[in-house]
C-alpha cells in the first residue's frame, strides 16, 4: 500500500472486486448448467449429425452459417477479432510475453491492432443489423444493443489511445502487471485509459449475468451440443439406465 495514491487504491480495489465477482459468478453459472439434467434428445434444426459436427458447431457456428450467411459473417468476424484483441492484451499481464501474444504486436504488422479496428467495424455492422432488419429488430431487447455498444465503446476508447491520444504503455504495464502479481502499483492518471479500464470492468461484472454467458453455456446446451441421430440411435435418458 505504501506509495499508492488514493486513485490507485480505489481502482485496485475495483479491479480485484470485479475480477472475483466475475470468476465466482461465472463458475457458479457453469456449475448450474453442468448439473441441470437433460433427459431428452432435443437438438434443434439445423443440428449436427455427428460428433465432429458438434465440434464444428462450437468452433465455426455451422448452424448459423446454414441459417443466415450475413449474420454468421458479422458474428464470426467479431468473435475472431475479439480473440486476437484479447490475445494482444495479455502482454499487459504477462512478463515475459509469450510468443503467440508477441506475434499480435509484430512490429510493422501489429495484427492485434488491426483486429481491433475490424472488431469495431463488426460490432457496428451487428448493431445496424438489429435496427435495419425488421424481424431482428422486433426480437431485439435493450440488453442486445447494450452489449454491442459496451464492447464497441471499449474498442473505441482503446483505438483512440492507440491512434490519437497516446497513453504511457509502460506505466499501464506496471499497473496491470502489479495487479497480476498481487504487488499493486500506481494507476497512470490518464482519463482515456481510466475510461477504457472502467468500461472493461463494467463488462466483466455484467458478463456472468448476461447473454454473454453463451461463452460457458454453449458447451452445455443440449439443443446445440447433442448429435441429431435419433433415427439411428435410441436415446436413453441417462438416469433411466441406473
Ligand atoms: C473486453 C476487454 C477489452 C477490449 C475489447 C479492448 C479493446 C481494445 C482495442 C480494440 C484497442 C485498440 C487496439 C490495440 O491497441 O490493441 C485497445 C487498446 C488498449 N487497451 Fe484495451 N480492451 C479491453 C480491455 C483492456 C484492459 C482490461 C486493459 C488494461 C487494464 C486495456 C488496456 C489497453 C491499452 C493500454 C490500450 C492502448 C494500447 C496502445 O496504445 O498500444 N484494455 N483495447
Amino acid at each position: 500500500m505504501e506509495g499508492l495514491t488514493g486513485l490507485s487504491i480505489f481502482f485496485i480495489a475495483l479491479c480485484y472486486g470485479a475480477f472475483v465477482l466475475f470468476l465466482a459468478a461465472f463458475l457458479a453459472k457453469v456449475y448450474g448448467y453442468a448439473v441441470t439434467p437433460s433427459p431428452l434428445k432435443i437438438p434443434t434444426t439445423p443440428a449436427p449429425a455427428t460428433g465432429l459436427g458438434v465440434a464444428g458447431e462450437v468452433l465455426f457456428f455451422t448452424s448459423l452459417f446454414k441459417g443466415n450467411k450475413w449474420t454468421w459473417l458479422g458474428g464470426y468476424i467479431f468473435h475472431l477479432s475479439l480473440a486476437a484483441v484479447l490475445l494482444r492484451h495479455l502482454r499487459y499481464f504477462l512478463d515475459p510475453v509469450p510468443l503467440p501474444v508477441a506475434l499480435m504486436t509484430y512490429p510493422g504488422l501489429e495484427p492485434g491492432v488491426w483486429a481491433g479496428v475490424v472488431m469495431i467495424g463488426a460490432l457496428g455492422y451487428l448493431f445496424i443489423r438489429r435496427l435495419w432488419v425488421d424481424r431482428v429488430k422486433y426480437i431485439s431487447l435493450f440488453a442486445d444493443y447494450f452489449v454491442l455498444a459496451l464492447i464497441g465503446l471499449i474498442g473505441f476508447t482503446g483505438a483512440l489511445m492507440k491512434f490519437f491520444i497516446r497513453t504511457d504503455v509502460e506505466a499501464v504495464k506496471e499497473f496491470t502487471l502489479g495487479l497480476a502479481t498481487l504487488k499493486p502499483a500506481n494507476i497512470p492518471p490518464d482519463p482515456m485509459f481510466i475510461t477504457h479500464l472502467l468500461l472493461a470492468l463494467v463488462l466483466m461484472v455484467y458478463f456472468p449475468f448476461s447473454k454473454l454467458m453463451h461463452l460457458g453455456g454453449v458447451f452445455f446446451s443440449p439443443t446445440r451440443t447433442q448429435v441429431d441421430d435419433c433415427r439411428e440411435t435410441r436415446h436413453v435418458n441417462p438416469w433411466a439406465r441406473k
